[in-house]
């Protein structure tokens, strides 16, 4: 058995999505320059570890995740030099740098990929997955992920290549050596640069079946069948991983983040569990679809004790409830209407109870909401608008068609971060990128540092108590099974104390079991500390409060 890094237990990371943070200078997106400028904001909230995501040479097809040189920095984003200022200021306050790593494709602006469909013949031939036209048509029948076939066709080759997500994200080979060596040499580049550690985009579909079945799903309206689940996590895949782990993760002692398409739990432990050297941790990758039509507490409550069981002895857990690919959290699994205070709170509560390395997203810390923009003009997500158009192509009308992508638009992840109540609310002096949530007069950073019972005071709490409870960090995981579906109760036990964390996701008050909260049990926190928090004596949890508890 070989345990989790210890190291690892400690951290808070906190996700900055570059092109929404924060713009130093006035050209509408965020940029390296403008993380540094508001570094205070993350030293004073207590994380210590800052994850990037994409902030290489790209084209943009996809925010940065279609990378056109690696060592290079976005210059929509700055330099390599800002990037290192970055880098020695987080340093300096102890905040670990871990860098978005996209290895499953790169742009096809990369040189590699220029070089690759030059010719069948060149050097770099087989470093993207090329195929020969059947019946003078694609290869197979996958759809991308963002829509249209998965294959685009090349005159120079005479050749498909594939690309799992957009036409401009063609999949590298990892069947080929060099281009492996490749990727560890200018991961090991980035490493000597102080990374500390990598979030590994999209890493199930390194290995694909070289006979490239047809998926069995039924075709899109387009025609192409989303490809199967079949082609993620296939041995290959593994083998390429603990081949990155050997040459690179474990020989730097540097964090390792999987960003995994799995269907169960079960799958979920082969990238994690210690023995295996893969990944130490991993973020399992739900469509937004999918969790907005199954989430709910008792399924929450079930998973994370699935994954818990499997991993307590020789893994651990990636926790979070946001990042760029999903709804705002507080809209998701909260209120974000009549309880959205209380409800952000306990989400930050319930998150920082949970066993694993919480995950901070940009703005969660603030509460920030979705976002309902009037037009799908005003979507950016390409996943969004190409749904937007097949919903309508299946005959839904436009308002129904963009009520979807209201519900499921990354961007709504994706709106500038809320510094302030100022024109553009603070996040740049041009024109932003991306339409700002009209909210921001009342949800906003500024106000909330001011505010000693703020979202933001809530998540300072809870990042400094994970400092000083031994439970939280290192704790045993124990549910209470309660009859109300609502109700989410959990212990954490350590040698030295245990924890309590009574949770109610809905918006009646319900009763808690006698006895279920000790006489003597000191509050840590609540969710309603504007209403003077928990009082001795209660019996029952007002909607959306949570409350944690020192029982031992
Ligand atoms: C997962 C990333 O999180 C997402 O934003 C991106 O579109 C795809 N991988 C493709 O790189």
């Amino acid at each position: 058995m070989i345990p989790a890094k210890d190291w690892i237990k400690d951290l808070v990371i906190y996700q900055v999505y570059p092109r929404s943070f924060y713009d130093s200078n006035g050209d509408g997106v965020g940029d390296l320059p403008g993380v540094l400028a508001k570094l205070d904001h993350l030293v004073d909230l207590g994380i210590n570890a800052l994850w990037l995501s994409p902030v290489y040479r790209s084209p943009n097809d996809d925010n940065g995740y279609d990378i056109a040189d690696y060592q290079e920095i976005m210059e929509e984003f700055g330099t390599m030099e800002d990037w290192e200022r970055l880098r020695d200021a987080c340093h300096s306050h102890g905040i670990k740098v871990i860098m978005d790593l996209v290895v499953n494709h790169s742009s096809d602006e990369h040189s590699w990929f220029l070089e690759s469909k030059s010719s069948r013949n060149n050097p770099k031939s087989d470093y993207y997955v090329w195929r020969d036209p059947v019946n003078g048509k694609e290869p197979n029948n996958w759809a991308s992920v963002f829509g249209g076939s998965a294959w685009e066709f090349v005159p120079e080759r005479g050749q498909y290549y594939l690309h799992l997500f957009s036409k401009k994200q063609p999949d590298l080979n990892w069947a080929c050596p060099a281009l492996r060596e490749e990727v560890y040499s200018m991961m090991e580049w980035w490493v000597k640069k102080g990374v500390d550690g990598f979030r590994v985009d999209a890493i199930s579909y390194l290995d694909k079946p070289q006979d490239f079945p047809d998926s069995p799903l039924p075709p899109q309206p387009d025609g192409y069948s989303l490809f199967g689940q079949e082609i993620a996590g296939r041995e290959g895949t593994h083998r390429y991983i603990r081949e990155m782990g050997t040459r690179v993760f474990e020989k730097y002692n540097v964090l390792s983040v999987g960003e995994v398409s799995v269907s169960s739990t079960q799958e979920l432990q082969d990238y994690v569990l210690t023995e295996r050297g893969e990944f130490d941790m991993a973020i399992p990758f739900v469509p937004p679809v999918v969790e907005i039509h199954t989430w709910s507490p008792q399924k929450l409550k079930e998973d994370t004790l699935e994954s818990y069981q499997l991993l307590r002895k020789e893994g651990w857990w990636a926790r979070f409830f946001s990042n760029h690919d999903k709804p705002r959290q507080v809209s998701l699994y909260g209120d974000d209407k009549d309880h959205w205070e209380v409800s952000a709170k306990m989400l930050g509560m319930l998150l920082h109870s949970l066993p694993g390395t919480p995950f901070v997203y940009q703005g969660e810390e603030l509460g920030m909401t979705d976002v309902r923009f009037p037009s799908i003009e005003d979507y950016d997500d390409p996943d969004a608008k190409n749904r937007y158009h097949q919903m309508i192509l299946e005959g839904a009308s436009p308002e129904e068609a963009l009520d979807q992508a209201r519900l499921e638009s990354r961007d709504n992840a994706r709106t500038p971060m809320q510094w302030d109540d100022s024109p553009n609310e603070g996040f740049t002096t041009g024109t932003p990128w991306l339409k700002v949530n009209p909210n921001y007069k009342r949800i906003n950073a500024a106000a909330q540092r001011q505010d000693p019972h703020s979202v933001y005071h809530c998540y300072k709490k809870l990042i400094a108590l994970r400092k000083d409870h031994p439970a939280l960090t290192r704790g045993e995981l124990e549910f209470v099974d309660l009859p109300e579906q609502e109700l989410l109760c959990l212990r954490r036990v350590a040698p030295e104390e245990t924890l309590l964390c009574v949770n109610n996701f809905s918006k009646e008050e319900k009763a808690l079991p006698q006895g279920l909260v000790p006489e003597g049990a000191q509050v840590l926190l609540s969710s309603y500390d504007r209403e003077g928090g928990w009082r001795p004596g209660r019996t029952a949890l007002r909607p959306y409060e949570s409350a944690l508890f020192l029982v031992k």
